[in-house]
């Protein structure tokens, strides 16, 4: 039995996703939940903790670098919905899901990109994206402010927001 808000897809969706600090966790998670959707957390094999971490987090996002991966088993053609969420690093997108985008074939696919952010930038780190999905269909993108400072207010956008997406349902 669905619980309230939540949305049962008969399509079958993905939430991939890179998270450092645990923000676009937290929108992936509930997500996933709301569409009974796979989840597929991507890994980063060079450590981005601490100060170190974000500085050249920073750094690699800004000049578009690329990362290497811990193993991951995605497989696009089982999907017919994928979500892409990442947190916007510098106004641009972390190495992991640069590199992501990169190793994967795009065309036809649907996509939902989503992005978490202290205040500003989403608009950019959002072009950036597109640019690596070539001949995919962006049916939608959202960006969550400070989110784990407000769960209660992230889940509710999150729940109006999926509420307003025309899934094919
Ligand atoms: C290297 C780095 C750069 C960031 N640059 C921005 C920025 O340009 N604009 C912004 O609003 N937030 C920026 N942030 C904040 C993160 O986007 C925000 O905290 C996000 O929700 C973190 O997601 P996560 O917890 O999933 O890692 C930056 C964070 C890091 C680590």
């Amino acid at each position: 039995m669905a619980e309230e808000g939540q949305i049962k897809l008969f399509k079958k969706a993905l939430v991939i996703f890179y998270s450092r600090s645990g923000n676009t966790r937290f929108v992936a998670e509930e997500l996933a939940n709301r569409l009974s959707a796979d989840l597929a957390p991507l890994r980063d094999k060079k450590s981005r903790k601490g100060i170190w971490g974000y500085f050249w987090g920073g750094f690699d996002s800004l000049m578009q670098h690329k990362t290497q991966l811990e193993d991951y088993n995605i497989e696009l053609n089982n999907y017919d919905l994928i979500f892409i969420g990442c947190p916007n690093w510098a106004a641009n997108i972390p190495p992991a899901i640069r590199t992501f985008l990169n190793q994967k074939y795009w065309g036809n696919k649907k996509i939902v990109f989503f992005c978490t952010q202290e205040s500003m930038g989403a608009e950019r780190v959002f072009n950036n994206l597109r640019g690596l999905v070539k001949g995919a269909e962006i049916v939608n993108e959202k960006y969550f402010n400070k989110v784990k400072e407000n769960k209660d207010a992230a889940r509710e956008q999150i729940k109006s927001w999926l509420a307003g997406l025309d899934l094919g349902l």
